[in-house]
């Protein structure tokens, strides 16, 4: 199996690693057969692993790195293969209008680490602890700014000595306020945020900065052995900075580049600024279709951004991050929620969980989308955490069968207003999925999907049952409670452990009433998107803390 071997690699690597850096630097095509788990490392897991205390979400909760390595298993039984931290290095200590930084994201010394996380050694032992588990470790970096509390006195009065390494002003662009969101020179240039913590934007032009941060990333990389890169704000930077600061690094980046505008984040890859991002062209309508829309708008998206980007095999599905209210904050419905958890592990790229959607958890804007994760008890039999254990086991299983699953985009089988159905990977290792937004208060009824051939014994794996596929290739889905639908050859699955007793397929519920196609288009969808754009928009002002 590919995790073994994998893992086999990195013991090698732990014996050279002294000697040298082969071993890291894992690549685009080695991260788009992962999938990431995103920590917030002061919302995961304590030192003791307690879970009583009462934490005020602007506050610190003192999650830390030896919490984390204390409950990894809770990460790697769902089937991940890498994990994502939050910042690493020292941040402001001040306690500002707008909380403290218990995020990570404000920081004042990139060469010191962040104390409330743990000290250097247990950094280093996460890292080891991650890889002896054949993960990656994916660590969230800050290149946009600098931070300092300040009484909201504009222009900001900013103490540049107190940085490290730029400890001068002449790093630094000249204070003004990002205003105008749809002027790269405004947005890269102006500082973001400017209350309670200014956000002193670094003059990522100027070559010393470019070759200073260069040095940083390098070093980071490697002390701590880090497989790969999330660069904060990546769309507020110079854009010739990334491709600089990115080789010297020398792993596999996710840039953050915000926006659900095709050709405002393709050119990242076309023009060669970034390889990875994550994916926000498909972000807004995987919301939209559970919140009044119909699924062919996610459908328009993704072969949008098929076309109009160079590889969406490197972009980071997801749903829900640190920065965005989570799924269940407009849409209460398990099976809404499962259907989205499908689509986010079985489209193309690098499926990409922020801790407690696994959890259902339903906070909103920030911060409270930032719910600690132990207030879940850890619950390894929750809904959510299930169906990503089973998506996960799956997908590493045909990865293992054939890496080409990983690098083949997917088809679209079939779409109407309710569905979206795509196969995906070469034939003997594909997997066929069905999502729909129907909640669990859907129709019973029988779906025809392709996808195999004459005679295949096909599993659908959330419920474990086989049927053959007829003479088009087709099998049939028995839809009902609005549950999405995955399935893959038999065959695939011997030694998973998954559905190893099977049975065969029939209707969950005969008394049926078959009408999936529901006329869509009323007042309230219409009410629904607007109510949804609203939303949208007033997220933004959350975005940088
Ligand atoms: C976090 O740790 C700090 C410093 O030890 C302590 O003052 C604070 O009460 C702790 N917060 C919580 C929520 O446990
Ligand atoms: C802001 O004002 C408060 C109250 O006057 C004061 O305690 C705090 O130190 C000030 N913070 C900064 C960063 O100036
Ligand atoms: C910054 O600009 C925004 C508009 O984008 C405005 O609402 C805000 O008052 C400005 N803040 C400062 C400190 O100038
Ligand atoms: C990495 O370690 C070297 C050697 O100890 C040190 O000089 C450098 O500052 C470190 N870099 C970072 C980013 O921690
Ligand atoms: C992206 O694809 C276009 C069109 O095929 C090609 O011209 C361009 O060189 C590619 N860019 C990169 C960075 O691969
Ligand atoms: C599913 O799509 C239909 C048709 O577009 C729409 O009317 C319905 O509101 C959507 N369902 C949900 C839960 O958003
Ligand atoms: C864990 O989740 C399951 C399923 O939702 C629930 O039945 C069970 O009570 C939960 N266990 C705990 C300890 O909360
Ligand atoms: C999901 O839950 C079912 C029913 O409890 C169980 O049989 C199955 O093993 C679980 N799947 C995984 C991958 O944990
Ligand atoms: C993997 O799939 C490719 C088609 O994409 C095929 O050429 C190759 O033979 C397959 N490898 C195995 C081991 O089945
Ligand atoms: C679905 O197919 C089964 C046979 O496979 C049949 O018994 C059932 O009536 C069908 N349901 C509907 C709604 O057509
Ligand atoms: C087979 O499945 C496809 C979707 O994959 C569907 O369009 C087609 O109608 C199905 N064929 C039959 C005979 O139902
Ligand atoms: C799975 O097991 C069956 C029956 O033992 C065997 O024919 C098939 O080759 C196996 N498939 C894989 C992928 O190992």
């Amino acid at each position: 199996m590919a995790r073994r071997s994998t893992s086999g690699n990195l013991a090698v690597c732990a014996v050279l690693l002294a000697l040298a850096s082969v071993c890291l630097g894992a690549t685009a095509s080695q991260w788009q057969s992962r999938s990431i788990y995103q920590v917030m490392v002061d919302r995961f897991a304590r030192t003791d692993l307690s879970t009583s205390a009462e934490c005020t979400l602007w506050e610190f909760c003192n999650g830390t790195w030896s919490g984390l390595i204390n409950e990894l298993d809770y990460i790697q039984d769902m089937g991940f293969t890498a994990i994502q931290i939050s910042p690493v290095v020292r941040n402001i200590e001040q306690d500002t209008s707008v909380g403290t930084a218990y995020h990570g994201y404000w920081m004042v010394d990139m060469y010191a680490i962040n104390e409330h996380f743990g000290t250097a050694a247990d950094l280093l032992r996460l890292s080891d602890e991650v890889h002896k588990r054949g993960m990656y470790l994916m660590v969230d970096v800050v290149v946009n700014n600098f931070a300092a509390a300040f009484n909201n006195t504009v222009p900001p009065p900013v103490d540049f000595s107190v940085f490290n390494p730029f400890d001068d002003a002449k790093y630094f662009h000249e204070y003004c306020n990002v205003t105008i969101w749809t002027d790269p020179q405004n947005y890269q240039n102006c500082w973001l945020y400017p209350y309670g913590v200014a956000l002193a934007d670094l003059d990522t032009d100027a070559p010393a900065v470019v070759d200073m941060m260069r040095t940083w990333v390098k070093g980071l990389v490697a002390n701590y052995s880090i497989d790969g890169i999330r660069i904060d704000a990546a769309k507020h930077v110079d854009d010739a900075f990334l491709p600089a600061f990115v080789d010297a690094a020398g792993v596999f980046a996710l840039g953050e580049v915000l926006t659900g505008v095709t050709e405002d984040m393709c050119r990242y890859q076309t023009l060669g600024l970034l390889t990875g991002m994550p994916n926000y062209l498909e972000y807004y309508p995987l919301n939209a279709v559970f919140n009044g829309h119909s699924m062919e708008d996610l459908n328009t998206a993704r072969v949008g951004a098929q076309t109009g980007c160079n590889d969406t095999l490197v972009l980071g599905t997801f749903v829900e991050n640190h920065d965005v209210p989570r799924f269940a904050a407009s849409v209460s419905d398990m099976a809404l929620a499962k259907n989205a958890m499908t689509y986010v592990m079985l489209n193309d790229g690098i499926p990409t969980v922020y801790q407690g959607q696994e959890q259902h958890f339903n906070g909103n804007g920030t911060p409270f989308n930032r719910e600690p994760l132990w207030k879940s008890g850890y619950n390894k039999s929750a809904p959510l955490y299930n169906l990503t254990s089973t998506l996960n086991k799956l997908r590493n299983t045909v990865i293992a069968l054939n890496s080409s699953y990983a690098n083949s985009l997917s088809d679209t089988l079939f779409v109407d207003v309710n569905h979206l159905c795509l196969r995906k990977g070469p034939d003997g290792s594909q997997i066929v999925f069905c999502i729909n937004n129907q909640s669990s208060g859907g129709p019973t009824y029988n779906l025809s999907v392709g996808g195999f051939t004459q005679g295949d014994s096909v599993v659908e794996v959330l419920t474990c049952m086989v049927s053959e596929a007829d003479f088009n290739g087709n099998v049939t889905a028995y839809m009902g409670q609005g549950e999405p639908k995955v399935f893959v050859l038999r065959d695939a699955l011997n030694k998973t452990g998954l559905c190893q007793t099977v049975t065969p397929a029939a209707p969950s519920n005969p008394a049926t009433s078959p009408n999936p196609n529901a006329a869509a288009g009323n007042l309230a969808a219409i009410w629904a998107s607007t109510a949804l754009l609203a939303t949208v928009l007033s997220w933004a002002v959350w975005l940088f803390v």
